[in-house]
């Protein structure tokens, strides 16, 4: 994931409303955070869309573990602090006011003790007060097996189509992709690769971040994917 389907990233997420998202992040960062700065730290930071917009009126820095989505995140903020690291053991000297880790890319790790060592990892990088804001993964009661979806991307260059079929197994979810690329200098290409998702259940999410020392909650209102966010505030 995220390597060789990097560049089509942006074109299939094209629709995703990040100005809305991150007018509801700062509201929730303003709300729920208790240092009085204005630096973000935002984990898994893919492409960087909101840091794009965070970075209006925050002094931002990114993470992901990933070199393409680290490559096309450079290009959207040349001379941004984009960091290569590991959400479970990347070291930044820097405290921050808010640390956030969005989309799901949680659910990437693959085991609860990891989901510990990720939390407590983000609340080393944050002052006293600081927030921390994580977008989960399905919950493992609401997430449907035999779930089919399509999404696409038509333009000029290239056409993207990407099919999903979501089953599981135990307590991973397997989401299917297949894609269809037509692009004009290469002909049709088919591609598939399987995302492996962690289902963690709403209260052990919050048990790792009271774990990490962090004052938990949950907000059903969240960010477009309809997952809610789970916030830990770092006593003062
Ligand atoms: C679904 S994308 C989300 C990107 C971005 N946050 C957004 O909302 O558009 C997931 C991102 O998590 C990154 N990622 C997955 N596992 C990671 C890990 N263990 N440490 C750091 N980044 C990771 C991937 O490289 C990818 O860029």
């Amino acid at each position: 994931m995220f390597g060789r389907m990097a560049r089509y990233y942006d074109l299939l997420y094209a629709a995703k409303d990040y100005d809305a998202e991150v007018r509801r992040l700062v509201q929730l960062a303003q709300r729920f955070g208790r240092s009085k700065g204005r630096s973000w730290l935002d984990v898994a930071c893919g492409t960087g869309r909101h840091l794009e917009l965070l970075r209006r009126s925050y002094a931002v820095v990114g993470v992901d573990r990933s070199r393409e989505m680290l490559r096309l995140a450079r290009r959207r903020l040349p001379g941004a602090a984009l960091r290569r690291g590991d959400m479970r053991t990347f070291r930044l000297a820097d405290r921050f006011d808010v640390v956030s880790c969005l989309f799901s890319a949680i659910g990437h790790l693959r085991s609860y003790p990891e989901v510990r060592q990720a939390f407590s990892n983000f609340a080393g990088h944050l002052k006293p007060g600081g927030l921390v804001i994580v977008e989960p993964w399905i919950d493992p009661t609401t997430f449907r097996p035999g779930h089919i979806h399509l999404v696409s991307h038509t333009g000029p260059e290239e056409i993207v189509a990407r099919m999903a079929f979501s089953s599981r197994r135990g307590d991973r979810s397997l989401v299917h992709y297949h894609y269809l690329v037509a692009e004009r200098d290469r002909g049709i290409r088919h591609l598939e690769e399987v995302d492996r998702g962690l289902l963690v259940s709403r209260a052990d999410l919050l048990g790792a971040m009271r774990s990490a020392g962090l004052r938990p909650r949950f907000v059903a209102q969240g960010l477009s994917a309809g997952r809610g966010l789970l916030l830990g505030t770092k006593p003062l």
